[in-house]
């Protein structure tokens, strides 16, 4: 079955993306919002995207019009039922996403195929909501997800194999490097990741180094784009809190376990980038300085 339509839930940071590079890769697209502003939000974002795409002459004026042709805002879940795919990419918590996929499996015929883009939750128990646990995958991207090379594919024991391979093509059309990972809590990147961002928060409390001096480390002795405190701020130190409990509830290990520093500062509503404030204070943007912790 060749993939034509591709509906996306949630238009937010990784909604929007994914509906960008699909749109992009020539898939119609339609994304949805539970509301018109949301949906318009989130639009603009992949409008401001494409409009710097075009500017750098990365793509034409005449692709961008192309792109923006191929995707539709909805509100109404209704209007992705003849999609070939659908991929959920709403907020992290397993009662809302189990609620929406048993919603669309009474929508969508039984060929549709479902994708979660869930970074730590188990696919199994999102795709067990509905009576197609073999045409369910996890597809794991990475923000900015216009940017980053990379998805994973997730499969559960009961994902049909042809669906699998299905949707590892997919991932390669639409620009990425796809990844096959089990559905295993963080699959790959999260499960390598997350100790070594808690680790960084570790070093900090026992005063290993400065804030600074730990993300110069990583940067320029490492050759990572950003140090990990700069790339806690950036994913959320909310949502990085969360995914480490969901972690160490699973694997018991004390590398997923949440450093007391990282807790407090979610609970000061310390989020990082976001909320204006985490590992560094981002009063100006163009120059954020090292908070005082
Ligand atoms: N959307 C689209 N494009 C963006 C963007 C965005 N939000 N942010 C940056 N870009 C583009 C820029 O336009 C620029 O494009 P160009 O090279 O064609 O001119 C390019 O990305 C580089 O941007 P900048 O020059 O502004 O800034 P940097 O060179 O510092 O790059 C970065 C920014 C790409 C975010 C880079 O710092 C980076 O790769 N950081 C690491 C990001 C990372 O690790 N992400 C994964 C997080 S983990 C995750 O998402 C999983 C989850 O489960 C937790």
């Amino acid at each position: 079955m060749a993939i034509r339509k591709v509906g996306v839930v949630g238009c937010g940071l990784m909604g929007s993306g994914i509906a960008q590079v699909s749109a992009a890769a020539g898939f119609l697209t339609v994304v949805r919002e539970v509301s018109p502003a949301i949906v318009e939000k989130g639009l603009n974002i992949i409008e401001k995207n494409l409009a710097r795409l075009v500017e750098k002459g990365t793509i034409t004026a005449a692709a961008r019009s192309e792109i923006r042709g191929r995707l539709q805002g909805t509100i109404l879940l209704e209007e992705l039922k003849d999609c070939d795919l659908i991929i959920e990419a709403i907020i992290e918590q397993l009662p809302a996403k189990r609620e929406l996929f048993t919603t669309l499996d009474a929508l969508c015929p039984p060929s549709t195929i479902f994708a979660s883009n869930t970074s730590s939750l188990t696919i199994t128990e999102i795709s067990a909501a509905t009576k197609r646990p073999q045409r369910f995958v996890g597809l794991h991207f990475f923000n900015p997800v216009p940017v980053m090379k990379l998805v994973e594919v997730v499969r559960t024991i009961a994902t049909d194999p042809d669906v699998y391979e299905e949707m590892v093509v997919f991932g390669t059309k639409l620009g990425k490097t796809a990844v096959r990972a089990h559905d295993s809590t963080g699959f790959i990147v999260n499960r390598l990741l997350v100790p070594y961002l808690l680790d960084a928060i570790r070093a900090l409390e026992e005063g290993v180094g400065s804030i600074e001096d730990i993300d110069n480390s990583m940067k320029l002795g490492c050759g990572h784009p950003m140090g990990p405190l700069t790339l806690l701020d950036f994913v959320g130190l909310d949502t990085t809190y969360y995914i480490s409990q969901i972690m160490f509830e699973e694997f018991h290990e004390k590398r997923f376990a949440s450093p007391p520093l990282l807790k407090r500062m979610v609970l000061a509503g310390w989020n990082g980038r976001k909320s204006g404030r985490g590992f560094y204070d981002y009063s100006d943007p163009q120059k954020p300085r090292a908070s005082k912790l």
